[in-house]
């Protein structure tokens, strides 16, 4: 390998899990990770098939996925995420807390169980996997990256969209609080926060064409981001060049949080 491979190879070797990675921004970022050389473990709720065809399009890249079963929001399950990826292939490096569902509903008539349900996918899945990410980086040693994938919303009011906000909230403070925790042993936290993506999320919106006019025009770079948009930012975090880069939130969003309320 000459230098300039080794350069786009920036993630060779590397060991990452990233949840929800089988569709929308996960998909994205699973593909971007394994084009600069990283092994991945995947979770999938019921379908084995699901990852096959994700397995197969890593496999075609030179690296190796494996799909295991896992409901993300249940803290064994995601141990046994972390399992997986160390009988495998016998490390973790790279933990991507991804997973993620918004109901679209207010204050006024979010129920309980729509409630519990956003929270325990957004932010306890992202604070347990942070947790047991982080004690097998420690026990292994080295060091080791987080990353969350957050939102605009993190910060910014969507009205409409109140769990959502408040789990992405939730996760703007584990980013910075775990990221200044964990500094002492090298394992940076880093929050990635998207506007509006292409993805099975945003599909109502999508099919609405008068809705797209105005979310584009809300949008300063005048459309929606496609998910290797957002993969090719958390590849870049991921690796040696953002070494320094811990406890904070990279927004992605074409600009659209300087600009207009959450559409
Ligand atoms: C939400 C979308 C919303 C976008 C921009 C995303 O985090 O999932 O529903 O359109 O932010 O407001």
């Amino acid at each position: 390998m000459n230098d300039r491979e080794e350069n786009t190879m920036n993630l060779k070797g590397k060991v990452a899990i990233v949840t929800g990675g089988n569709s929308g921004i996960g998909l994205a970022i699973v593909l971007e990770l394994a084009k600069q050389g990283a092994n991945i473990v995947i979770d999938y709720v019921s379908h084995p098939e699901a990852t096959e065809a994700l397995e197969k399009q890593v496999a075609d890249l030179g690296d190796q996925a494996i799909g295991v079963e896992a409901d993300v929001s249940k803290v064994d399950d995601l141990q046994n995420l972390i399992e997986a990826a160390v009988q495998r292939f016998g490390r973790l490096d790279i933990m991507v807390n991804n997973a993620g569902v918004e109901t679209r509903t207010s204050v006024l008539d979010t129920t309980e169980e729509q409630y519990e349900k956003v929270l325990a996918i957004n932010l306890k899945s992202a604070f347990f996997g942070t947790q047991l990410a982080a004690k097998q980086m420690v026990k292994q040693g080295g060091g080791g990256r987080i990353i969350n994938i957050s939102s605009v919303h993190e910060d910014w009011p969507m009205p409409g969209n109140t769990p959502y906000c408040l789990s992405k909230g939730g996760m703007r403070m584990l980013t910075r609080t775990a990221g200044v925790e964990l500094a002492p042993h090298n394992i940076l936290v880093v929050g990635v926060g998207p506007g509006a993506v292409a993805t099975p999320i945003n599909l109502s919106t999508m099919k609405d064409p008068a809705l797209m006019k105005k979310l584009d025009a809300a949008i300063p770079l005048g459309r929606m981001a496609q998910p290797e948009e957002i993969g090719s930012v958390v590849a870049f975090l991921a690796g040696d060049g953002a070494r320094y880069i811990t406890a904070t939130t990279i927004f992605a969003d074409g600009g659209i949080m300087q600009s207009s309320p959450g559409l």
